[in-house]
């Protein structure tokens, strides 16, 4: 199958410093029901780094160590899948991404850990790192659903 000229054009633009230098660029192709699973996993991801945010700034340490605690554990693969779109999902999903999200996962349990040990400065790093977490895995495999992460070009000048 031949990549399609976007994709490579993409790849070579891809220059968020934070990218993973093997990463593709590329939309990650799934069956309109697993992507639906996968968006609504996003949406539940989305309102919990919201209440991150404040439980961060009020030192609302319960808040912050269940709901870290939440999206640690929150995985596509444990939603109810039939059999045929768990085989799905494991071929779709490229190394890369599933390495993306197993550190994504990862900092979440790192969160949850300072959260318990009530360390502020410890949980606010692993909070700012959990987000560019997001950006990273969004700028390599949301493109299309993001295009905010293609390069800034300026305008031309003249009217
Ligand atoms: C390992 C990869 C990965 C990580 C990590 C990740 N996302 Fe996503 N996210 C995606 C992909 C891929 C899509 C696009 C799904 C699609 O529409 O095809 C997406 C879509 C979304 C959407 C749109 C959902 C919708 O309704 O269309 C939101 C909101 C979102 N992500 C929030 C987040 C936030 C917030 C984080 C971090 C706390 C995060 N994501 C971490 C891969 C990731």
């Amino acid at each position: 199958m031949r990549k399609p000229l976007f994709a490579t054009v993409a790849a070579l633009l891809l220059t968020l410093p934070a990218a993973h230098a093997e990463q593709p660029a590329a939309d990650l192709h799934l069956s309109p029901p697993v992507r639906g699973l996968l968006q609504q996993e996003m949406r539940e991801v989305a309102r919990g780094t919201q209440t991150l945010a404040v439980a961060l700034a009020t030192a609302d340490w319960k808040t912050l160590h269940d709901t870290a605690a939440m999206i640690r554990s929150s995985y596509i693969m444990n939603k109810q899948l039939t059999a045929a779109q768990k085989h799905e999902l494991e071929h779709a999903l490229p190394a890369g991404f599933k390495q993306l999200d197993a550190e994504f996962h990862a900092r979440a349990e790192k969160l949850a850990l300072a959260a318990e040990a009530r360390d502020h400065e410890l949980a606010a790093f692993h909070y700012s790192r959990l987000v560019e977490s997001c950006a990273v895995c969004h700028s390599g495999y949301a493109r299309s659903r993001f295009p905010g992460f293609a390069p800034f070009t300026p305008p031309a000048h003249g009217h």
